[in-house]
């Protein structure tokens, strides 16, 4: 068991200040992920956990206790790295073996610890062997297994799989998800750039930013109720259209004209003074769908991506702004050129106001987060001529406590 503490952590090289006001507790047995763009402190944070790394300001405990000053040996951590660097040399037991030599084991200790591992990570047939005969998925299980020998309380993950290919990350991000539930009292953090890791392996992710934390949450509950334009851009992919606009009619349905024409309903609640407030439309592509009645969004299609599941539509890919991307379930051919009218649920909507989100403007009052469960799709194709209708909504109040299913990943 190992909650951590982070309070004001603060890293600095020279005058370069890279992270700033770290204020984040996790709890023990959590699985929590770190995501940010690259260069945002993600490694140097988890490097000064591990204590590889100095801490320039503020405090780290773990189990209440201070480990500024602990040297890493001592703080009952192990870290993995992308690059697994074994020794060449030494088979696969004798690699996860190696640092309980050091630390003095007996050798039925070092071999109880390593047969336990061999086991958990599917290593047991190639104990034997040397690095060079193994896969890359084995190779980095095996760095897997020097950690997981250690018997460590918190487990800190660098990208661990983005040295493997497509296939090999989704096995072995199955294998570290069912390592994790086999050892439910033990800490684990992860960095990631890969969404699906993130979204599928997370208790909680820390989306990190400009040298802080721009939100930390359940994943879809950054993927439904992203704080800011910078997280509800940052997590999905292709990522949220922001959609200049303003206010037109305010109450618990908020009316959003848009500058391209276009009008929104948007579930989210506005006060009187608001009318006229020049807000961002945030609208997922997924979310998107074909109408015939009010559209949010009506564009000629530049160009399209088929992707067999999805097909991915592109408009204003000539003009200087951001395009805006639809995605729609299924093939849709014979679009190039046609134009498109889309709207969407008005609970799938976001609205933003210089950047912020107006659904936290009232934080205090916003309720406990619970997923938004999807109605059967089937509205795609242009036959859905009731979708645009103003506050109809098939998933709005069809929700489902949280923590009772387990949520899945958005589609992507
Ligand atoms: N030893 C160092 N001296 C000076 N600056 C450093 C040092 N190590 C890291 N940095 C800077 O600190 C910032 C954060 O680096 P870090 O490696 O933590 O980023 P990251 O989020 O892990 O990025 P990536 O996703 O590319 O791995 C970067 O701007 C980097 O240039
Ligand atoms: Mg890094």
């Amino acid at each position: 068991m190992a909650d951590l503490k982070l309070e004001g952590v603060a890293k600095s090289y020279g005058d370069v200040q890279v992270l700033s006001d770290i204020d984040l507790t996790i709890a023990s047995g959590e699985f929590i992920v770190f995501v940010g763009p690259s260069g945002c402190g993600k490694s140097t944070l988890l490097r000064m956990i591990a204590g590889l790394e100095r801490i320039s300001g503020g405090t780290l405990q773990i189990d209440g206790q201070r480990m500024n000053d602990i040297p890493p040996s001592q703080r009952g951590i192990a870290m993995v790295f992308q690059s697994y660097a074994l020794y060449p040399h030494m088979t696969v037991r004798d690699n996860m073996a190696f640092a309980l030599k050091i630390a003095g084991q007996s050798r039925d200790q070092i071999r109880e610890a390593t047969d336990r591992a061999g086991k958990m990570l599917q290593l047991t047939p190639y104990l034997d062997r040397l690095p060079k005969a193994l896969s890359g998925g084995q190779r980095q299980r095996v760095a897997i297994g020097r950690a997981i020998v250690r018997d460590p309380k918190v487990y800190l993950f660098d990208e661990p799989l983005s040295n493997l290919d497509a296939a090999l990350r989704v096995a072995t991000r199955i294998e570290i998800a069912q390592l994790k539930a086999s050892m439910p009292d033990r800490t684990m953090i992860y960095v990631t750039h890969d969404q699906t890791e993130a979204m599928t392996l997370a208790d909680r992710i820390v989306v990190l930013a400009g040298g802080g934390i721009a939100q930390v949450g359940a994943p879809l509950e950054l993927y439904e109720r992203p704080v800011n334009e910078f997280v509800a851009q940052f997590i999905g992919s292709p990522a949220m259209n922001l959609l200049p606009g303003k206010v037109t009619a305010v109450g618990d349905m908020t009316t959003v004209a848009l500058d391209g024409g276009g009008v929104a309903q948007v579930a989210i609640p506005t006060r009187e003074g608001d009318q006229g407030m020049a807000v961002n439309l945030g609208v997922r592509p997924e979310d998107m769908r074909e109408t015939d009645g009010d559209a949010i969004f009506e564009g000629q299609v530049d160009l399209t991506e088929a992707l067999g599941e999805v097909t991915l539509l592109y408009f204003g890919t000539n003009q200087d702004s951001v395009p805006v991307i639809a995605k729609l379930p299924g093939i849709h051919t014979g679009l190039n050129g046609k134009t498109v009218r889309l709207t969407a649920d008005p609970h799938a909507l976001h609205l933003f106001h210089d950047g912020q989100s107006l659904l936290y403007r009232d934080g205090a009052d916003l309720p406990p987060y619970r997923p938004r469960t999807t109605a059967a799709a089937g509205s795609v194709g242009g036959a859905d001529g009731a979708a645009s209708m103003p506050g109809r909504s098939d998933t709005g109040d069809d929700r489902i406590e949280g923590g009772t299913i387990k949520p899945e990943g958005p589609a992507r």
